[in-house]
C-alpha cells in the first residue's frame, strides 16, 4: 500500500501522462511548507525543459487532467510551476484506515529479498566491553532488525576479536601470577582441567596490567608476541586457556547485551578462520596476489583509478602472526562459503574507514569475493564527554560498558522514585522500568544523530520526559496504552475511522500515512536516525491530539469508536518504530 504520497503520485503519473507528458514527473511528496498545503508535486518544472514549454502552463495542464473527484480537497498553482495539494478528510481518512488493516501498517517488503550479514558489536574477549563498543551494538542491532523488517533475510554475527595480541598478554599476564597452572608446563599436553583458572574480574584486571607492562618492559612485551605465534600455531596449553578466556568473557558479555536488548545470531569470532586462514595464504601467494615486502607478506590494493593512495592490506608478519586484516579477509571467505549473502554490512568505528577499504579491495580482487557481494562499512562517530574527548568515567578512565548501564538504570530509577503512580509499584516492576527507561534514554539519545556525528554523553537531556528523548516518546506509547486499557475496562471498542475533525486529529491521521517511506529511507541510508526523528514526531502529534480531544469521555459512540482506533494505530506505528529503534515499551510507568 505504501504512503499518502506514494498514492498520489499515481494519480498524478496519470495525469501527467493524460496530458500528454511523461509518467515520471508525477512524483508527490509531504510538502515541505505544511503550512501552504499538505503534498506538493514540481514535475512540471522537470517537464519544462525537456517539452520546452512554461511549467507553469503544464501544472495547470496537469491540474485540468487530474480526475480523481473524491480524493482532492484543492489543487492550486505556486511559484513557477508547483502544484500544491489538499486533501479531502474522507480520503486521509480511508488510507488510515487501511493502514489499520495492514498488519505491517502500510509498509511493503523489497521486490527481491537478499541474504545480509551484519557484522556489529565487536567486542574484544577479555578486554573489558566499553562505551567505544556500544555504539557498535546499538546502531548494528537498529540495522539488522530494519533490515529484517523490510523483509530481507539477516544474520547478525557479533565477530569477537579473539585472536590478536591481546591473548597473548593476557596468557603472559597469568602466568607472572600462577607460573604453576598445567597450561604453562610444557611437559603436559593435556587433558587440562574443566574449570577457567580466572573470572571475569580477573581478566578485566589482567588485560589492563598486561597492557601498561607492555609499554614498560620489552621482555614482557616480546613474551607476549611469542605467546600469540605459539597460540596461534596451536599450542595446547594456550589453546586450552584461551579457551577459558572466551567462555569467560563471553558469558559476562551476553549479559551486557542482553540487558541492552540486544540478540546476535553468530557468535564467531576472529579465531574461527584458525583452519582456512594458512590455506587462504597460500592461496594468495600461489596467484600472485600476496607478495613479500620488507619481510612482511601483503596484497597490494592500490588501483590505477583511486583518488588516494591505499597502503597495501598485511596478511603475515615476518614472526608468522597473522592479523587483524588477515582475519577479515579469511572471515569473508568463510561467510561466502556458508551464506552466500549478498550484503555484507560492517557497523564499525569510522577510524576503521582505511582498514575495511583494503579488506574489502582485496576480497574482490582475489575474488575472495564476487564483485556482486556488496560489501559496505557503515561507519559511526564518537561518544564524546562534555569536554569533547571520548567519554570517560569520572575518574578518567574508560567507562565499562556494565558500569553505564547501571548509571542509566539508576540515573532512571532516581527519577521514576519521584512519579506518584509508579511508587506503589512492586519492586521488580519499578526495576524493569528503570532499566527499560534507562535503556531507551542511552539508545535513542545514541540513535538520534546521524550514526557518522560524534555526539555528547549528557545524561540529564538523554533522560528528560520532554523532547527528542526516549523517555518523551516512551511515555506517549504508555499514555495510549493506559487510554486503551481503560477503554478496554469499560468495555468500549474500537471502531471504523471517520474523517478527521481537527487539525491535531489531520495531523496525526497524516504523519501515520508516512511510516512506510521512513522505513524505507532508514533501510536505504542504513540510518536509524530517520526512525529516531519519525518516532518523536508521531509521539508529539499523539500527544496534541490527546489533549484537544477527550476520547473517552466523548458522547458520540462512533466518534470516540474512531478515536480509539486512530490511538491504536499511533501505537502500533510507535512500537515498530521503537522495535526497530531496539527500544522496548514498559507495560506502565
Ligand atoms: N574487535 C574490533 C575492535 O574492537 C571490531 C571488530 C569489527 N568487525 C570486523 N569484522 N573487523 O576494534
Amino acid at each position: 500500500m505504501g504512503t499518502l504520497a506514494d498514492k498520489l503520485t499515481i494519480v498524478f503519473a496519470d495525469a501527467f501522462e493524460s496530458a500528454g507528458y511523461d509518467r515520471s514527473y508525477g512524483e508527490v511528496r509531504v510538502s515541505d511548507r505544511p503550512d501552504l498545503c499538505q503534498f506538493q508535486c514540481n514535475g512540471a518544472l522537470a517537464a519544462a525543459k525537456q517539452y520546452r514549454t512554461n511549467p507553469r502552463q503544464i501544472a495547470q495542464n496537469v491540474v485540468d487532467s487530474v480526475s480523481a473527484p473524491e480524493v482532492f480537497d484543492d489543487l492550486s498553482l505556486a511559484g513557477p510551476g508547483f502544484i500544491n495539494i489538499q486533501l479531502r478528510d474522507e480520503f486521509i481518512a480511508a488510507h488510515v484506515q487501511e493502514v489499520c488493516g495492514d498488519e505491517r501498517l502500510g509498509c511493503e517488503t523489497v521486490g527481491v529479498p537478499g541474504r545480509i550479514i551484519v557484522d556489529y558489536g565487536g567486542p574484544n574477549v577479555a578486554k573489558p566491553l566499553h562505551v567505544g563498543h556500544l555504539r557498535a551494538a546499538i546502531i548494528g542491532e537498529s540495522i539488522v532488525r530494519i533490515c529484517r523488517f523490510v523483509g530481507h533475510e539477516v544474520i547478525g554475527d557479533v565477530h569477537l576479536g579473539d585472536w590478536g595480541l591481546q591473548m597473548g598478554l593476557i596468557i603472559e599476564g597469568l602466568r607472572g601470577r600462577q607460573p604453576d597452572l598445567p597450561y604453562f608446563d610444557d611437559a603436559c599436553t593435556g587433558p587440562y582441567p574443566e574449570d577457567p583458572p580466572v573470572g571475569i574480574a580477573d581478566l578485566e584486571e589482567l588485560y589492563p596490567q598486561a597492557s601498561e607492562r607492555e609499554k614498560n618492559d620489552p621482555d614482557f612485551a616480546e613474551a607476549a608476541r611469542q605467546a600469540t605465534v605459539e597460540l596461534q600455531a596451536g599450542h595446547p596449553g594456550y589453546r586450552a586457556l584461551w579457551k577459558h578466556f572466551r567462555d569467560v568473557s563471553v558469558d559476562d558479555l551476553r549479559q551486557s547485551y542482553e540487558q541492552l536488548n540486544i540478540r546476535f545470531d553468530l557468535w564467531l569470532g576472529e579465531s574461527d578462520t584458525q583452519d582456512r586462514v594458512h590455506g587462504l595464504i597460500a592461496r594468495l601467494r600461489e596467484e600472485g596476489y600476496a607478495r613479500e615486502s620488507r619481510g612482511a607478506l601483503v596484497v597490494e590494493v592500490e588501483e590505477p583509478g583511486d583518488r588516494e593512495t591505499i597502503p597495501p592490506l598485511m596478511l603475515e608478519k615476518t614472526d608468522g602472526a597473522v592479523l587483524y586484516g588477515t582475519t577479515d579477509l579469511a572471515t569473508i571467505d568463510q561467510r561466502v562459503e556458508d551464506y552466500r549473502p549478498d550484503y555484507m554490512l560492517y557497523v564499525v568505528d569510522n577510524r576503521q574507514q582505511q582498514h575495511f577499504r583494503q579488506v574489502f579491495k582485496a576480497a574482490w580482487k582475489t575474488g575472495v569475493a564476487p564483485e556482486s557481494t556488496r560489501l559496505e562499512h557503515n561507519g559511526f562517530g564518537t561518544m564524546n564527554g562534555k569536554d569533547g574527548k571520548p567519554f570517560k568515567t569520572r575518574e578518567g578512565g574508560i567507562m565499562k560498558l556494565k558500569d553505564l548501564i547501571e548509571l542509566v538504570t539508576g540515573h532512571a530509577r532516581a527519577r521514576i522514585e519521584t512519579i506518584e503512580s509508579i511508587r506503589e509499584y512492586d519492586d521488580d516492576e519499578k526495576e524493569t522500568i528503570s532499566r527499560i527507561v534507562g535503556v531507551a534514554a542511552l539508545k535513542y539519545a545514541d540513535l538520534m544523530n546521524h550514526r557518522t556525528k560524534d555526539y555528547v554523553f549528557d545524561l540529564d537531556r538523554f533522560s528528560s520526559f520532554e523532547g527528542r528523548t526516549g523517555p518523551y516518546i516512551l511515555y506517549a506509547a504508555v499514555r495510549i496504552k493506559s487510554v486503551l486499557r481503560r477503554a478496554g475496562d469499560r468495555g468500549i471498542q474500537a471502531g471504523r475511522i471517520m474523517a478527521p475533525i481537527s487539525e491535531s486529529e489531520r495531523d496525526l491521521d497524516l504523519k501515520l500515512s508516512e511510516l512506510p517511506a521512513v522505513i524505507g529511507m532508514a533501510f536505504e541510508t542504513r540510518a536509524p536516525n530517520h526512525l529516531c526523528e519519525y518516532a518523536f514526531q508521531l509521539a508529539t502529534a499523539y500527544n496534541r491530539f490527546y489533549h484537544a480531544h477527550h476520547i473517552l469521555s466523548e458522547e458520540d459512540g462512533e466518534r470516540r469508536a474512531s478515536w480509539l482506533a486512530v490511538s491504536g494505530v499511533t501505537l502500533r506505528a510507535l512500537e515498530r518504530v521503537l522495535d526497530l529503534l531496539g527500544i522496548e515499551v514498559p507495560r506502565r510507568m
